[in-house]
């Protein structure tokens, strides 16, 4: 029990600081029946909808996440966006470095890539699957061609900083560089981020860890209003 409570404590100090030095919380209201749910997929398309916003772009939404392990963030991605395209990265080999990182079920367990296949196939038309590592695929993405990046790969320091300055370049003026796992269990996360984005142009989410920075130069990506799909 005390152990719980010493994780709730450690992570209470953790955003305390974080508010400290500015970082703004991103809290948008959910539905009620998404209350103790894994709210990861909703957040995600509301995030989708945001960057659809800060570029101002009407129809097709292109996004890469780049981690996608068994595709659970993915399929969200997709079915609750009907206009997002998906670029998708992942080696499927592991360095060894990061964190263990274990999908929920047996078959994902034992073949995450055959798994995230088969949940994307109702989507194909609107997924382009790059296994790589993440920097090596940055350069078969084009400079300013996303409206959203999602950064789930590797959480060590190195690796998140290689991932935000190769991806950086291809946000949209205005789309969202987003990342997962902003929390203690990850310090080279956070390290990472705020070495490359001064705290006050950041948004944390608390509940799933996610940061979220809007790339300058479009219009308002609506974060402070708490606006979004799970009203
Ligand atoms: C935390 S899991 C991703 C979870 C997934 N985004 C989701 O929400 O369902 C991390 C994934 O990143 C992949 N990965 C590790 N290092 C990577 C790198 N350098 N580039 C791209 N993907 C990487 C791993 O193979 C693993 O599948």
């Amino acid at each position: 029990m005390w152990r719980n409570e010493a994780k709730e404590l450690a992570y209470a100090s953790f955003h305390l600081a974080m508010l400290g030095l500015g970082v703004r919380m991103w809290r948008p209201t959910l539905a009620r029946n998404l209350e103790g749910m894994d709210i990861k997929q909703p957040l995600l398309v509301m995030l989708l909808q945001a960057a659809a916003r800060g570029t101002g772009s009407p129809g097709r939404i292109q996004a890469t996440e780049i981690g996608c392990l068994s595709g659970h963030a993915s399929v969200g991605m997709l079915q609750g966006m009907p206009s997002v395209h998906l670029t998708l990265v992942d080696p499927y080999e592991s360095t060894g470095v990061d964190v263990e990182c274990t999908p929920k079920s047996n078959a994902a367990r034992e073949d995450p890539m055959g798994t995230m296949l088969e949940n994307v196939k109702p989507f194909l038309d609107r997924v382009r699957f790059l296994r790589e590592f993440s920097f090596p695929a940055a350069s078969q993405v084009a400079d300013e061609s996303m409206d959203l990046v999602f950064i789930d790969g590797n959480h060590t320091y190195l690796a998140v900083r290689e991932d935000i300055q190769a991806w950086l370049p291809k946000v949209k003026p205005g789309g969202l560089l987003i990342g997962h796992d902003w929390n203690h269990w990850h310090p080279g996360v956070s390290r990472a981020v705020l070495e490359a984005i001064p705290p006050y142009l950041l948004w944390l989410e608390p509940r799933m860890h996610f940061w979220i920075y809007q790339v300058p130069g479009g219009r308002d990506a609506g974060l402070a209003e708490n606006s979004g799909l799970c009203r």
